[in-house]
Order: C-alpha cells, then structure tokens, then sequence
C-alpha cells in the first residue's frame, strides 16, 4: 500500500482573477508542508489553467474539473485532455457526481474520458458515490459498484493498464457534497475498504489505488478521515477556495510523513 496522501481541491465555477490573486499572494506557508509522497492540486474553471500554473509554486500541481470525450474537432464549448496537458494541467476530475447530475454524464462518456486522459498521461481522479436516497434505501454499495464497474466493463482490456497507469479515485457521497454534512470516518472508511475490496477482487490482492474522500471536508474533520487506513486523501471543494483553509488540509495530511 502506497503512503502518498493527496489534497486536491475542486474549486468548481468560483475564484476568478481577484481570488485568484488573493489566493496566491497567501500561499506562502504552503511551502513548510512539501513532502515527495504529498500531492497538492487545485482545479480551478479551465479557463484560467494557464494563468493558475504560472502563478503557483511548481510543487502546487493543477487539474482540470472535466475533459471532452473527443481528441478534437467540431464540438462547440468542449476542451480537450490534450490542451489540459499543453497548459501544464496534471490531473482531471471525471465523473463528479455534478457532471454525472446536471450534465447526464453517462458511464459510456466516463470511460471515453478516462481512455483521453490516459492518452495525455494525465491523472485521472474517477468520482463515485450515492445520492441521500440510495443511502437511504441501503444500495450505496450497489450503486458505487455499479458505477465502478460499468465504466471498466467499458474500458474492456485495457482497464488493468489504464487503471494502473495513472488513476485514482474519489468517494463523494452526493449527500455530504456542499451541505456541510460529512460522512463519518467510520462510513467513510467502510465504503473506501469495500472500493478497495472490489478492485482486489478483480486484479488481485497486490493492486492497490489511491482513494480520496470527498463531501464538506474541512480542516475540522480530516484528521479523523486521513486516519482511517483506506482512505488516502480529500477531494475538497468549500474549504479549498482560500489559501488558509487550503493550507490547513496539506498541513495535517504532512503530519503523516
Ligand atoms: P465540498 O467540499 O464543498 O462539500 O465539495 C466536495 C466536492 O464536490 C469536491 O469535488
């Protein structure tokens, strides 16, 4: 099991060029908490990828919040994996459970994501997780592996390389996501193990992915989540809009190391 821990930040459609100022000029006590095994990102609107990487430190790695299906051509509105890479991007969020809501993301366009971003070697951070009434009704682990397991079905054979390659994952429960309620440690853990479990199962015991947790992380509970043996990092959207509560989260992820 890898000991890397990652904080990524999904800033979503916020932090515009003043923010954006404001975030960097305040980011200097992020400096104490490098460590080789600590991966810090921020995805903020694609628009401003280049501008975000040239401002930040090099150690401050920067993503995108989703990619087209296609390479390129006629698809009005739509960016592809390959200028994430040209604009220095590392790393993209596919299948946010807003993509997945607002925008009838599919499995089938999920896995045409993931297929792009392996191609750009991009980091690929694949979001799952259960609405409040699958909760409800008990099927968030059906859900989740349905989820899972659709899109490598559809990634066929080459799934193991692709998932090998360059690939994490993010459990957001769609219930926890902005609402200031967040999954217990316990629950949490219970549903990364079962995650880790279904991966094990199908590629046996020595494959192993990073899993973030994702749902109103704050610096209040990640050191109660970070804890928990299966759980590798946050996805964090809130409390990563601003450079202290960012720097807050890599700090106590750094106490690990
Ligand atoms: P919040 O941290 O604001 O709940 O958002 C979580 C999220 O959706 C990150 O991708």
């Amino acid at each position: 099991m890898t000991k890397q821990k990652f904080i990524l930040g999904n800033w979503k459609m916020n932090n515009q060029l003043a923010e954006i100022e404001e975030f960097t000029a305040h980011l200097t006590n992020l400096s104490q908490v490098q460590h080789p095994d600590l991966y810090l990102g921020i995805a903020p609107m694609s628009p401003y990828l280049s501008l975000v990487r040239q401002k930040f430190p090099p150690f401050l790695h920067v993503g995108a919040q989703n990619i087209s299906t296609q390479k390129k051509g006629a698809f009005t509105g739509e960016i592809p994996a390959s200028t994430v890479s040209e604009l220095k991007g590392e790393f993209v969020l596919v299948g946010h459970s807003e993509r997945r809501s607002y925008f009838h993301e599919t499995s089938s366009e999920l896995a045409e994501k993931i297929r792009r971003a392996f191609e750009e070697r991009l980091l690929t951070v694949f979001c799952v997780g259960e609405t409040l009434k699958e909760r409800e009704e008990k099927s968030h682990f059906d859900c989740v592996k349905k989820q899972m397991n659709e899109v490598i079905e559809l990634l066929g054979d080459d799934a193991q390389k692709i998932l090998s390659a360059s690939f994490i994952m993010a459990y957001e429960p769609v219930w926890a996501i902005g609402t200031g309620k967040v999954a217990s440690a316990k629950d949490a853990e219970e549903m990364h193990a079962f995650i880790s479990s279904l991966l094990k199962e199908k590629w046996g015991n020595e494959f192993f992915l990073p899993i973030l947790y994702g749902g109103s992380v704050t610096a209040q509970n990640i050191n109660e989540l970070l804890a928990m043996p299966n759980i590798s990092g946050a996805l964090v959207g809130g409390a990563s809009l601003k450079s202290d509560s960012f720097s807050l989260l890599a700090q106590a992820a750094f106490k690990f190391f």
